[in-house]
């Protein structure tokens, strides 16, 4: 298994560059939870993006931020560490860059945006609240973040399961956590652990608060008709 950590830019980015086709390939299946729960879900929060600009950091392929241009909005802008995109359609910009550093991101110093979504992405942060900060001092007056992340849960579920102990000491237990990726085995991820209390301080500390929050999850029917849910 190769490990790669995120709390090293260069390993991160590494691990990105070597992942980003195996998770695109998962994200894309019939049955992804990205296309079952979390693009619906992220979509729905969005809103109606006509006529507005959008900077998806940590944008994937781009597909997500070409698709609310397709939706309307004026200007999408995707930026990923990974490079690895699809072929930007008009209106629709692809920046290879880190979203732990947006101030050095070629071009977008003195540009606005209606909604900046961080989805799935935010775990990357080098430092949470000093992007955070960056992504506000970004938006428009009546603009907003969408951040989208894995419930803490799961992973302490999975911590519990593979150390014996139980959900409760994981949820509390500070550190980072090494885990193989569902989208290729040979590829470790480190994260820093959180717990919810951790992530709402972190909006508090950058000066935000929050309008809205979601816990979608599968439902019974759609897990059912899928048979499996898988992650991506
Ligand atoms: C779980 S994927 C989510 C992709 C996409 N937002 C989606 O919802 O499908 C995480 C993404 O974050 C990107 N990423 C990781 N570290 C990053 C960094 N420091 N700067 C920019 N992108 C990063 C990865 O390359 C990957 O595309």
């Amino acid at each position: 298994m190769t490990a790669f950590s995120a709390g090293s830019e260069r390993a991160s980015g590494q691990a990105w560059r070597e992942l980003a086709p195996n998770y695109e390939r998962a994200r894309a299946r019939e049955d992804s939870l990205d296309r079952r729960v979390e693009w619906p879900a992220q979509r729905d929060v969005i809103g109606d993006v006509t006529g507005l600009s959008v900077l998806d950091l940590g944008c994937g392929n781009g597909a997500k931020v070409a698709e609310l241009v397709d939706d309307g909005a004026a200007a999408g802008v995707g930026v990923d560490i990974s490079g690895n995109f699809i072929e930007p359609r008009p209106g629709t910009e692809l920046v290879q860059g880190d979203l732990s550093d947006l101030g050095r991101l070629p071009g977008l110093e003195d540009r606005r945006f209606d909604r900046v979504p961080f989805l799935q992405s935010f775990g990357y942060a080098k430092d949470p609240v000093h992007a955070l900060r960056s992504a506000r001092s970004m938006l428009t007056e009546d603009g907003f973040i969408v951040l989208t992340g894995t419930q803490p849960i799961r992973y302490a579920r999975e911590r519990a399961e593979k150390n014996g102990t139980t959900l409760g000491e994981e949820y509390f237990t500070q550190g980072t956590y090494t885990y193989a990726t569902g989208w290729n085995q040979n590829i470790a991820l480190t994260k820093n652990t959180y717990t919810m209390s951790d992530l709402l301080n972190t909006f508090s500390a950058a000066g935000l608060w929050i309008d809205r929050a979601l816990e979608p999850h599968l439902l019974e029917e759609t897990a059912r008709r899928y048979r499996t849910s898988r992650s991506g």
